[in-house]
């Protein structure tokens, strides 16, 4: 089988495309022949040497599947037989043509789901309902700021804060702006022109927003951005991401500048800062697999729609990392195979 390696840092073209054997599954596990495979803004701060989750490289990276059971390993049974189409959590393994997986992070797809809208459930959509509803407790009528609205995980949360009657408003490339409308966001803010915090101000009349979801570390300003019993949520760092190489000249300073929030202020200001990291959910897989079958019910039930932005064949995973590093993805981005 193929797979697509990182066997060093740089640009999106380091990647490699290797040939091997398949994956035996081992006891609990079941082979995975792949269709498609999910590609996040994890993998590719992965290939730039700025993800400390990632593999030891070379490495195989990818933490979501969907494909055929091929093989069962011992003492699998159940309903998980052989030619079943199913959606797994890999951590990692994914960017292969079959990846072995314990059986709990496996679950058989409903029937009108296409593999590649099953490839874009898993992260996106867990990491957007911890965020809004674990953590969040998401509500109708509340007003939540969504940063990078039109990316994998900003097109899940805009559907969930949907389900709960939220209100949102939506930071991304103005070109994503009709998408984001079109998507129920009821304004758009270009993040990269405009002042996020200035705008948030005016449109919410000085309240502030009650939710603020932030991965591309603007923490400051969009705490800023809170009403009073408002949430910011950390999730990622985009903004350390300057180039299609690694530029520690320039990441450094904003890895300085990061806030510390103090917990009088928090106190006074009656605000919350929460951090969110799925993969450090890895040994919750029971907590995990109960939002994914509930996940999968909200799809069978109309409720959850995945936006698959762009599929690129396996062996052009470069490609897929060009076009999310050049901003031009809306929704997911993923890996086909045929
Ligand atoms: N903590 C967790 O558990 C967790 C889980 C999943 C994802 N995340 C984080 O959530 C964020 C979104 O992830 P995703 O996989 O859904 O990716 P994504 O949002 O689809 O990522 C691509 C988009 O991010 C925006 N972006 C912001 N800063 C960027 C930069 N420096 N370089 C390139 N694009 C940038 C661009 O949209 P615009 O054109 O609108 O700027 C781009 O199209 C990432 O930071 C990721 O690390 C965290």
């Amino acid at each position: 089988m193929r797979s697509v390696w990182i066997p060093r840092t740089g640009p999106p073209e380091v990647l490699e495309v290797r040939d091997g054997p398949d994956p035996v599954p081992g006891p609990g596990q079941v082979l995975v022949r792949v269709r498609a495979s999910g590609v996040n803004f994890a993998d590719v701060s992965a290939r730039l040497g700025l993800y400390p989750d990632a593999p030891p490289r070379p490495c195989v990276v990818g933490y979501e599947v969907a494909g055929m059971v091929e093989r069962l390993g011992p003492g699998v049974d159940g309903n998980l037989a052989v030619g079943r189409r199913v959606v797994a959590l890999t951590r990692f393994g994914g960017y292969a043509e079959a990846v072995a997986v314990p059986t709990p992070q496996v679950f058989p797809m409903p029937e009108r789901m296409s593999f590649e809208e099953a490839a874009a459930i898993p992260v996106n959509y867990l990491t957007a309902v911890l965020m809004l509803r674990h953590f969040g407790n998401v509500q109708a009528g509340d007003r939540v700021l969504v940063h990078a609205a039109a990316g994998g995980v900003g097109m899940a949360a805009i559907q969930l804060c949907r389900i709960a009657g939220a209100e949102v408003i939506g930071t991304a490339s103005a070109a994503k702006h009709a998408v984001l409308r079109e998507a129920g966001v009821t304004h758009a803010i270009d993040y990269r022109t405009q002042d996020f915090e200035q705008e948030v101000r005016r449109l919410t009349g000085g309240r502030g927003v009650d939710i603020a979801l932030d991965a591309t570390g603007a923490f400051r300003k969009s705490y800023r951005t809170l009403a009073p019993l408002g949430r910011l949520v950390c999730f990622g760092f985009s903004g350390a991401v300057t180039g299609l190489s690694l530029n520690w000249l320039a990441v450094i300073p904003k890895l300085v500048s990061l806030p510390w929030f103090h917990p009088i202020r928090l106190m006074n200001d009656n605000r919350a800062v929460i951090g969110v990291n799925l993969g450090h959910l890895w040994d919750r897989m029971d907590m995990l697999r109960r939002e994914m079958l509930a996940l999968l019910a909200d799809y069978e039930a109309g409720r959850i729609k995945p936006v698959v932005g762009k599929t690129f064949p396996l062996v052009e995973a470069a490609a897929a990392h060009r076009y999310i590093q050049e901003r031009q993805n809306v929704g997911k981005v993923v890996l086909t195979v045929a």
